[in-house]
């Protein structure tokens, strides 16, 4: 695990560039990972282009607000990735245009919403959950999450834009990132006939490529 000093630097500088590349506008979005003691997350109405590394929140793993500005209204979401899997050592929550964008379609597949078009969004993010409609900081979502029990590194909200865990803010962000482009993807063919990958090619990247 980073050091406490460290994470700070890295949830400003990943934040800024997430937000210089347009994946998070106005104050939507947020960013934690966890330190030795608690967990840093990004302060509630805080753009994600602007932060300060000494005025992020830090909250202890029961949720108490231990130091920094008042947390994300999330941190239930975020919580509840770090109670349920063991591996997530960091989290990302974004409004990016195509998630969201998918998010608000009528006939995506609950259980299964990003279909595997492509070798990376099966390597980076693996099947993802939709999860129906819930208020932005209804504690209420984290129980959806904790349902789960672990088994997804990802979930759409309903109508409002995924929330991605990785083993550092690194692959967070990165398997973020993957998911966008898996999205915009599948807007950009939602039109035309698409091949998918097959059982076989999945089964076989997840063999060379095991999920943390
Ligand atoms: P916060 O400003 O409380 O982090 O909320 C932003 C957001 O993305 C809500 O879903």
């Amino acid at each position: 695990m980073i050091s406490e000093s460290e994470a700070r630097g890295e949830i400003v500088r990943l934040s800024k560039s997430l937000f210089d590349r347009g994946y998070s506008v106005g104050t939507a979005g947020n960013i934690s990972c966890l330190v030795e003691d608690g967990i840093l997350i990004t302060p509630t109405n805080s753009s994600l282009g602007f932060l300060d590394p000494d005025r992020l929140s830090k909250v202890s793993r029961d949720g108490r607000h231990l130091s920094g500005d008042k947390p994300s209204k999330e941190i239930f979401l975020h919580r509840a990735f770090y109670d349920s899997r063991a591996a997530a050592g960091a989290v990302v929550h974004l409004h990016s245009t195509y998630c969201t964008a998918l998010s608000c379609l009528a006939d995506l597949d609950p259980n299964d919403c990003i279909p595997p078009l492509t070798p990376y969004v099966v390597m980076r993010v693996g099947t993802v959950r939709l999860l129906p409609y819930t208020r932005p900081g209804d504690p209420g979502t984290a129980k959806l999450i904790l349902q789960l029990e672990g088994k997804f590194a990802a979930v759409l909200l309903g109508n409002h834009g995924p929330v991605v865990s990785g083993t550092s803010l690194q692959s967070a962000v990165a398997a973020a990132e993957e998911l966008e482009e898996t999205a915009k993807l599948l807007m950009m063919l939602r039109s035309l006939p698409v091949r998918l990958l097959g059982d076989q090619d999945v089964a076989d990247l997840r063999k060379h490529f095991p999920q943390a």
